[in-house]
């Protein structure tokens, strides 16, 4: 009997103990490409990315999901880091798939990261959105996360949003909310577009260009159905943004946005889609 208590104590103890941990690598994810590029860290506790001529790296989460919070922390790749791209992002499989991205595009020594998002619905994207940074990402680990739920799509960096994405179902514009989507990272080279519209190329002499990933953090519902909430906090679930956070995102987007696709009326001379005029902020 005491013997049985205390087993059961046990695995109650190291039941707390896992649910309030951070994500694990090893536990949560795997390494899918680069042949040894990728490298699980610190028992699973961080993982790195590199890129040389040769190839890039890249791991996805093990389980898919629909719908939660995705929290990330990353180091980008310091110095020279043009033609380099870095990103962090939800993706369902196979044609009509939904997508959400963020994408860290390098620049030559000293220049700003731009942090590219975008969405997808039903294989449709064209929502793109770019900022700069009010810090140096390489100098230290950030967090990047990813809100989703029925309503909306919520961006933070740092937890200060920098973008919502509406559910604007009821005007016909579609919203990610069926697929199960699986959580993408890579490190790879794209200098034909990436770093100043391709003009500045990748440095190999530099190479390798390593970047760094901890503290995998999800919170969200198996594909299945079940929002089991495995750090506690279930409150992702209908997040959106009070008073605050509107003020703290009209900041960056006064002062940190560096393009919007709802703004540009050259791509888009038929007029801006409909989402854009409804949500403002
Ligand atoms: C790199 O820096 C240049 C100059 O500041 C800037 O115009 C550009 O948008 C930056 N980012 C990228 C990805 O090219």
């Amino acid at each position: 009997m005491a013997i049985n208590l205390l087993v059961i104590a046990y695995f109650l103890v190291l039941a707390c103990f896992t649910t309030l941990s951070a994500g694990n690598f090893i536990r949560d994810a795997q390494i899918t490409w680069g042949d040894g590029r990728g490298k699980v860290l610190e028992g699973g506790r961080s993982l790195s990315l590199s890129l040389d001529q040769y190839s890039g790296s890249g791991f996805q989460s093990k389980n898919e999901y629909l719908f939660g919070r995705f929290d990330m922390q990353l180091k980008l790749v310091p110095g020279n880091s043009a033609g380099t791209v870095t990103t962090f992002f939800l993706s369902s499989q196979g044609e009509g798939h939904d997508e959400i991205d963020f994408e860290f595009l390098g620049n030559s020594t000293g220049e700003p990261y731009t942090v590219h998002t975008n969405v997808y619905a039903q294989g449709k994207g064209n929502k793109e959105q770019q900022f700069r940074l009010w810090f140096d990402p390489t100098a230290a680990f950030h967090t990047y996360s990813i809100v989703w739920n029925p309503q909306r799509i919520i961006f933070l960096v740092d937890n200060s949003p920098i973008r919502v994405f509406h559910n604007h179902e009821t005007s016909g514009i579609a919203f990610p909310k069926s697929q199960p989507m699986r959580v993408y990272c890579s490190l790879w080279n794209a200098d034909d577009w990436a770093t100043q519209g391709g003009r500045v190329k990748t440095d190999w002499t530099l190479a390798p260009f390593v970047a760094n990933y901890r503290n995998f953090n999800i919170n969200a519902c198996a594909s299945g159905g079940s929002c089991g909430s495995q750090s506690g906090s279930s409150s992702w679930q209908t997040l959106e943004l009070d008073s605050k956070g509107r003020n703290r995102l009209r900041w960056v987007q006064q002062n940190h946005m560096v393009y919007n696709y709802c703004a540009d009326s050259q791509r888009f001379p038929q007029g801006v889609s409909i989402e854009c005029k409804r949500s403002r902020f």
